[in-house]
């Protein structure tokens, strides 16, 4: 079905194309002067010079060849030949009445379909996961969701950090504390304990300190080191150890994640793909794609076509070590072997593009990723705070997720508090609103600025119930909940959509029909914000409807009936639009 402006860019081309003009000069679409008109189409101009003609001449052809007198309240000309369009009260509403009866709420399939991958997350296995992570969870997910949502076939991977220098840190902190267990004994043969050696909480511990110690401590660095590569050979004590590493962190990070309302398809991590490196190697080294360079295997991925110059992406350092790129090459050739992707996107810091840019350079020379696989870096900014620099804790440690989402739900409790209503739920409610508001603070603040862009941790703003905050939304979503729920408790039905009564009342329809183009554009560029903008703008739109209409003492029944209608079908919109961006409604608050 579309939008609104996709119809009339059928109508527009039709009309073009009887005037003697090429259809593709119809394009309609919202107006950016609302005082002046609904709609504006301003193929004239670049017909003009097609056909080197007046561009209002050629306007004014178009207009006279247009016959849909139920569709077209008004059609102007403008300027230099813009042609500005108004539309009939009825057909707008018989379109909210499509839309009504619409599943997909307007927004048609792609033709396109495709497989897509999204590695978000990224997570680091026994470091806690810190807010630079949730960046990359929020936007990643809401991308998950749209690209499915646009009929694509999306897999998300977490793609954890398991297999780094980190590891080798724990393993030796442990040994600090607990030097008695088997797991640090080279001549024990197993089995080894099934109950995990520590904790989340000792995890949590044990990195920051043995990171702090790897500084200052050569020796102590150069055990880490030494047993990282033991790790990675394979030492059986040392695996023992480190699954239980990754099935402690990985249980605390599904909690964090669940709490957020984010989920993963795969679980997978660097180790997954560490056995193909070899044969990687071995194959980039025999097709002369790998070479030596100063003692270390690289490969060349400078272009004398490119602007800047790039140096090589490193293989293997000078004592046999593989690196993240060699681990992200070989992640993609499993990718491509069992998924055969269209897409490949990596939603990580823009602080890594630099990285990307020679991995992505590296897999298509090497025929890692065939030209058919699209890899793309959708980068992201930094959470700052208001110091400018990246957000902290007041004691200017890394702020732990797990902390920040009870930060987050204590803040939001104390303001619902503020809600007459909410004051006479029970505890379990008010906790549970309580964080569903808090992270759909949280996310919209992050999710609302282009993702590319810094942006400034302020809670007191974020948690708001006014501008454009995931709180106002929300309550705008809530507000229409209970709407219908006063409506059905007295035995009221929507019924058919009658057009417009009043101003507010049209520009709630108009709005809603803009659903399809907001979400074509979201996932085109791989951007939620535009998602955010319209859920603001829908919010208010209906706010401004709901003042101006009463709608469950409206006297006349159709009316009231048609008012419930289109209330019902902006609450879905509006459930979508949060829906994609991963931000979940509470029933009542
Ligand atoms: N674990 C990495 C980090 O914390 C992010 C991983 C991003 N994904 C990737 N395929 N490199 O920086």
């Amino acid at each position: 079905m579309g939008t609104l402006a996709d119809k009339l860019t059928v109508l527009l081309a039709d009309a073009f194309e009887s005037a003697g003009y090429d259809r593709s000069y119809g394009d309609v679409r919202v107006s950016d002067r609302p005082d002046l008109c609904q709609f504006q189409c301003n193929g004239a101009l670049g017909a003009a010079r097609q056909y080197r003609a007046n561009p209002r001449q050629i306007a004014q052809n178009v207009v006279d060849s247009i016959s849909a007198p139920d569709v077209f309240g008004a059609l102007s000309l403008a300027g230099p030949g813009f042609i500005n369009i108004v539309l009939k009260d009825e057909f707008i509403a018989a379109h909210i009445q499509e839309v009504y009866g619409d599943d997909r709420l307007g927004c048609e399939i792609t033709s396109t379909l495709g497989r897509i991958l999204v590695d978000y997350g990224g997570p680091n296995v026994a470091k806690p996961l810190h807010v630079g992570h949730l960046r990359a969870a929020i936007i990643g997910e809401s991308i998950v969701r749209i690209c499915r949502f646009v009929g694509h076939e999306a897999i998300g991977d977490v793609h954890l950090g398991d297999w780094g220098l980190q590891m080798g840190l724990i393993i030796e902190g442990l040994r600090d504390r607990r030097p008695d267990l088997p797991y640090f004994d080279a001549g024990y043969i197993g089995p080894y304990p099934e109950e995990p050696p520590v904790t989340i909480g000792d995890l949590e511990e044990l990195y920051p300190q043995a990171s702090e110690r790897e500084k200052g401590d050569p020796a102590f660095a150069e055990a880490a080191r030494q047993a990282t590569v033991e790790l990675q050979a394979g030492r059986p004590g040392y695996r023992a150890l480190w699954r239980h590493f990754r099935d402690v962190s990985v249980e605390d990070l599904q909690q964090s994640y669940e709490l957020l309302n984010i989920r993963f398809d795969l679980w997978l991590g660097e180790s997954d793909t560490q056995d193909r490196i070899p044969g990687l190697i071995a194959r980039l080294k025999e097709e002369g794609y790998a070479t030596q360079s100063q003692g270390a295997l690289v490969i060349e991925v400078d272009d004398p076509e490119d602007k800047e110059s790039m140096p090589p992406l490193m293989l293997e350092k000078t004592d046999g070590a593989v690196l993240y790129g060699t681990t992200d090459l070989a992640t993609i050739d499993q990718r491509v072997e069992q998924f055969q992707p269209d897409y490949i996107l990596y939603v990580v810091d823009n602080r890594q593009q630099h990285h990307f840019r020679q991995v992505f350079k590296a897999s298509y020379k090497t025929g890692v990723a065939p030209e058919s696989t699209r890899l793309e870096h959708n980068g992201f900014g930094t959470m700052n705070g208001k110091d400018g620099k990246p957000f902290k804790t007041r004691e200017g440690g890394v702020m732990k997720l797990k902390d920040l989402i009870e930060l987050v739900t204590g803040h939001a409790r104390a303001r619902i508090e503020t809600i007459e209503s909410v004051r006479e739920y029970d505890e379990e409610e008010k906790e549970h609103i309580a964080r569903i508001v808090g992270v759909a603070a949280l996310k919209y603040a992050d999710l609302m600025n282009h993702r590319t862009k810094d942006y400034v941790f302020d809670l007191d703003r974020f948690s708001s119930f006014e501008g454009r905050t995931g709180p106002y939304i929300l309550y705008a979503a809530v507000r229409i909940k209970s709407v219908l729920r006063r409506a059905e408790e007295r035995g009221l039905q929507p019924d058919s959509i009658l057009a417009p009564q009043s101003e507010s009342e049209r520009d709630l329809d108009l709005k809603l029909s803009e659903l399809p183009s907001v979400v074509d554009l979201a996932f085109e560029t791989r951007a939620p914000n535009h998602l955010c903008e319209y859920a603001f703008q829908l919010a208010t739109a209906y706010n401004r409807f709901y003042h101006t209409h009463h709608i469950l003492n409206e006297k006349d029944a159709e009316r009231r009936a048609s008012w419930l209608a289109v209330s019902g079908v902006t609450l879905r919109v509006l459930e979508k639009v949060l829906d994609l961006l991963g931000i979940e409604v509470p029933g009542r608050m």
